[in-house]
């Protein structure tokens, strides 16, 4: 059985696909044995709750006000992570750039879901700035990726699945989100599935 940790920072949509497919049995012999979210608000963190799983909220500002270092906060979390018997970390909407500190402890085994093409918008107003680039006639379609974090480059991991979103003239920003949403949730499945079975 893999044990997956879900990190979280919002709603949760795409936990929420993780949390589907292992029932429906899109992702064998795999579990979300953990779900952390940094922000208090998550509604994700119901979507976990309302599902059984254990949910640890782990704010980065205690570290903050008492002036400790983010290699603090990323080895303690570190540390809870694979207390659970975690072997693959999911970053899914995660608002937090690791550092080395929390990296090592899962060479290989950190998977982030971003909502671009590789190289393309790093952070974390991806789709809002693929929209302005078509806006400007910069770019005719935008997508979304599916890649390993090896280090502490944002967005810039070897890259295991993408997939082109197309953008219409007539699209609303709200338009092109919900298209790019229902794209990741898809292809995060199968991005997992092809890196738990192999
Ligand atoms: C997704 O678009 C993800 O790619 C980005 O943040 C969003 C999280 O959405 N990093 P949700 O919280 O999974 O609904």
């Amino acid at each position: 059985m893999h044990n997956l940790a879900v990190l979280i920072s919002g709603n949760g949509s795409n936990l929420q696909a993780i949390l589907d497919a292992v029932d429906n049995g899109d992702l064998p012999d795999a579990r979300v044995a953990l779900v952390v979210s940094n922000r208090k608000d998550a509604y994700g963190m119901q979507r976990a709750f309302k599902h059984g799983v254990p949910v640890v909220y782990f704010p980065k500002l205690p570290y903050t006000n008492a002036n400790r270092p983010r290699a603090d906060y990323d080895a303690d979390l570190a540390r809870i992570v694979q207390g659970f018997g975690v072997e693959w970390v999911v970053q899914a909407g995660w608002m937090h750039i690791f550092t080395d500190a929390f990296i090592r402890h899962f060479p290989n085994r950190i998977v982030n879901l971003h909502p671009a093409l590789p190289g393309m918008f790093p952070g974390a107003h991806a789709i809002e700035e693929a929209y302005a680039a078509y806006q400007r006639g910069e770019i005719d379609h935008t997508g979304v990726m599916v890649h390993l974090v090896p280090d502490e480059a944002v967005d810039a991991g070897p890259v295991v699945a993408q997939m082109e979103i197309p953008i219409l003239p007539e699209d609303s920003l709200e338009d092109l989100e919900k298209r790019i949403h229902a794209a990741e949730h898809t292809l995060l499945i199968s991005a997992l599935r092809n890196l738990i079975t192999h």
